[in-house]
This record gives structure tokens, sequence and C-alpha cells, in this order.
């Protein structure tokens, strides 16, 4: 694990260029107000945990409502073309995540359910092997007595080690009866950014006969997911952080043991004939699609990825350079920690964990967002193990209880990442501009806040 208060010693790119205009349109925000009056082009710096929508997926969205149907539940001409517009999203997506040809790609809400519906689907005695430094999503929907928790890692070969220690442990378990193992991997971490050793560790899970599921919730906006490729037999996603927030999420990959459980929900869709004494259940994604689809989620997240696919080289280029820019910059602070597990030249997307010395994290996140429009994430971020090991090592006097979180992508521009760390050095320097109050139940609050929070409906 490290930390870093100073800036790294390694050559970084100059980045402050304009952003290049092949990047894919993003819906843009209104200016925001903040508590001098001033209204700011809102700094989105919290695309970890939500990303804004495409241009080309609201398009996607309304050209798909036009014609919106029902669902393989129809003979009309309209159900034709919905229910066309559904299947042509699972190929896209099925391509996106370069799926094999007997793999399966099932429509679930997002990441958590799509985790969950794995889980749900394990066979009996199906040891689970998962890092502590996973999000909750991947970490807490596992029946507890058959999971193998691995501790933080503290470098990327130490992930190896752990992970090959554990599955050569449960190879020579003395239960009698026979046991599989599922390995859960994250492709990206959502608190450090960094990129995980994904294919060494399939590799290593592998040569023990276990499974993998890789949870690129973090990632899929990121970086290109190959099932094939990476040797991995499932993958988890959701398109709310893919530029496609309309409540769709994938689980993409294997279908043996999908087929082999009992639909994730009982009812129309997933069942093929339906008597008095029983019912037989259909197999394929359909099992565990029942009840009407959201069809325009769906058509949504499948314009993110082929939007995706079609860029992914700028993409990788801007983030890249806002990610360095990220980093280096708020380790060039002084007052500012920053936290990884891994080295300083390790892989990472543009997300970066800090704290300030002698400030509440919450409290400095309201203060980015009331005094310079900024918008981060503060707190544990959903993966208290991680972030709780990482605080442990905490060089301030009073250590901290929470973090701040920075995350950039296709909507961040220049400007927001120079606003940020003029804000943080300000604080680091200076503190709040403005008094607050902590207050039960919201957190920390401007004292004599003028804005309203008069939202106009969007209906
Ligand atoms: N959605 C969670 C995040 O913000 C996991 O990282």
């Amino acid at each position: 694990m490290s930390i870093a208060s100073t800036p790294p010693s390694f050559h970084r790119r100059p980045w402050l260029h304009a952003v290049p205009e092949r990047l894919p349109g993003v819906v843009h925000a209104d200016l925001v107000p903040t508590l001098s009056g001033d209204h700011l082009d809102y700094a989105n710096l919290d695309h970890a945990a939500s990303t804004p929508a495409l241009e080309r997926v609201v398009r996607a969205v309304e050209n798909a409502t036009a014609t919106y149907s029902s669902v393989h539940r129809g003979t009309g001409w309209l159900s034709k073309v919905t229910s066309a517009h559904y299947e042509a999203a699972r190929e896209e997506v099925a391509r996106f995540v370069g799926a094999r040809e007997d793999d399966v790609v099932v429509f679930t809400r997002n990441t958590t359910d799509s985790v969950n519906l794995l889980a749900r689907s394990l066979p009996r005695h199906t040891n689970v092997v998962v890092f502590s430094t996973e999000h909750h999503a991947s970490l807490l929907p596992w029946r507890t007595r058959d999971t193998v928790r691995l501790p933080v890692p503290g470098s990327a070969r130490d992930a190896e080690v752990l992970l090959e220690d554990a599955l050569r442990h449960l190879d020579r378990g003395t239960v009698r009866r026979p046991r599989q193992a599922l390995v859960v991997l994250t492709s990206a971490s959502n608190v450090t950014g960094e990129l995980w050793p994904v294919e060494r560790l399939a590799a290593i899970a592998r040569r023990h006969g276990a499974r993998v599921l890789l949870d690129a919730a973090q990632s899929a906006a990121h970086r290109t997911i190959d099932l094939g490729a990476l040797d991995v037999d499932w993958v988890a996603f959701s398109g709310h952080k893919l530029h496609a927030p309309y409540g769709t999420g994938v689980l993409a990959g294997r279908r043996d043991w999908l087929d082999a459980a009992a639909p994730y929900l009982a009812g129309g869709g997933a069942s093929a004939e339906v008597t008095e004494t029983g019912t037989r259940w259909t197999s394929g994604a359909a099992r565990h699609e029942a009840g009407s689809p959201n069809v325009l989620g769906a058509v949504a997240l499948a314009a993110a990825c082929a939007t995706i696919r079609e860029h992914r080289a700028v993409i990788a280029e801007h983030e890249a350079r806002l990610g360095d820019a990220l980093l280096t910059g708020l380790r060039g602070i002084e007052g500012v920690t920053t936290y990884s597990l891994f080295a300083d030249d390790h892989d990472r997307g543009p997300v970066v964990t800090f704290t300030v010395d002698g400030l509440d994290s919450n409290l400095v996140a309201a203060a980015l967002s009331a005094e310079h429009g900024i918008g981060v994430r503060a707190g544990k971020f959903c993966a208290h193990l991680l972030v709780d090991a990482l605080l442990e090592e905490d060089p301030d006097d009073t250590p901290h209880a929470t973090a701040v979180r920075v995350s950039a992508g296709i909507a961040t521009t220049d400007e927001h990442v120079e606003r940020l760390l003029r804000a943080v050095a300000q604080l680091a320097a200076e503190g709040p501009g403005a008094e607050y109050v902590d207050v039960a139940g919201q957190g920390w609050v401007p004292v004599d806040d003028p804005r309203e929070l008069d939202v106009a409906l969007p209906w």
C-alpha cells in the first residue's frame, strides 16, 4: 500500500490542452449556483459514481421511444420493432464484452443486481474467493460460510501471492464432497482507480480450476473488456457508470450455472410452460429476465457501448491526461495525502482519493460544491474495508475516518481539473472560505446559504 503527500518523481506528460473535439458529446448540465452568487459550469468530478448521459444515448432512447411497444409479447408490427431493438441491444453488449459463442448476456438493473444474480446461481458447495478491497456490490452478495475473504494486498504481486495461497489451501481442503471455486476480481478499484492485474490473477484461478467473475463497473467506460482474451467467465457492469443512466446493468458470460439455477424472478418471460402441477422454466437470458424488460435501458446501454467502442482511443487519451493531472496536482499540494494500493507507476483510471490535513473529508466535499461548483464524493465509497485500510496509514495527527474522491471522465474538462486543484490548495492552506455547520442527517451545510434548491421538475 502506498500513500503520498509529495509530488511523485516520475515524469508526467503536460496536460494543459483543450478537450479534443473528437470526444463523443455528453449532455451538459446547467450552470450551478455558488455561495458567492456566481453561476459556474458544473465540474462533475464524480464519474466513478454516475456518469452523465451521452448525447447519442439520449437520441437512441428518443428514437426507440417513438416505436416503443411490448417486447416478445405481441404480434403487432411495433412489438416486432421493439423486440428487435431489445435483441440488437443484447448483441451490441455481447460485442462490447467480447462474448464467446456460447456466452449469454443477461440484462439486469446494475452491477449489484448482476453480482447478486450470479451469487444466487452458484452451484452448491462452491467456494468464493474475494479480495476485501472490492466495493460492496462484489463483496456482500456471497454466502458467508463458503467465502474466503483475502486481505488488502500491499502490491499487485502481493495480490497474486494471496490468491495463489488461498486457492492452494482450498485445493488441499479436507471436505469430502467435490468443491469448486469462483474468484471475484475487480478490473479497476472505485477508490484508488488502479487497474488490477486481471489477466495474471485469472491465470492463477485457471491453474486451480476456479472460475472468475470480473466486476467491470469502474472500468467499462475506460478500458476494453474482452471475456475471451482475459479468460474470465463472467463480467458485470452498469449503464449508469457508462453514460447510459437508464437503470440497466449486465451479467454476461457462461450459461451453464445460470441455466441450472432457479430463475432470479419467477414470472412471465422466464416460464416456458405453466400447468396446474408445475412450471417449466426457459433457459438462456430470458430465464433471469422475468417481467417486461427495460427496453429503453437496454437501448441506452447499447448506444453507450457502441459509442465508447468507436471512441476508445480518444477517450483513453483524454482520461489519461486528466488522471495524470489530478494525481500529480493533488500530490503537489502541501497538506494533501493521496492513497494507492500499488506502485506509483501502476496503470490507473482517472480516479484519485485523498484527504486534507485537519479537515473533515465531508466538509472538503461540501466546500468544493458550495464555493466552487465542483461535484465529488466523500465517505468510504461503498468500499469500507479498503478505505479503512488505506486510512490506517494516514500521516495526519488527527487521522481521517473518511476520504474525498475525485473521478474524471468524458465530461471533464481541463478547466474542471484546474479549478479543483486551485480549490483544494486553497482549502488546504486556509480552510473553507465560508462558515459551515454539521447538521444531523444532512452533513456539512453552509451557514446562511443564499441558494434556494428551487428545482424545476423535469416532467
Ligand atoms: N457506486 C459506488 C461508487 O461511487 C460504488 O464508487
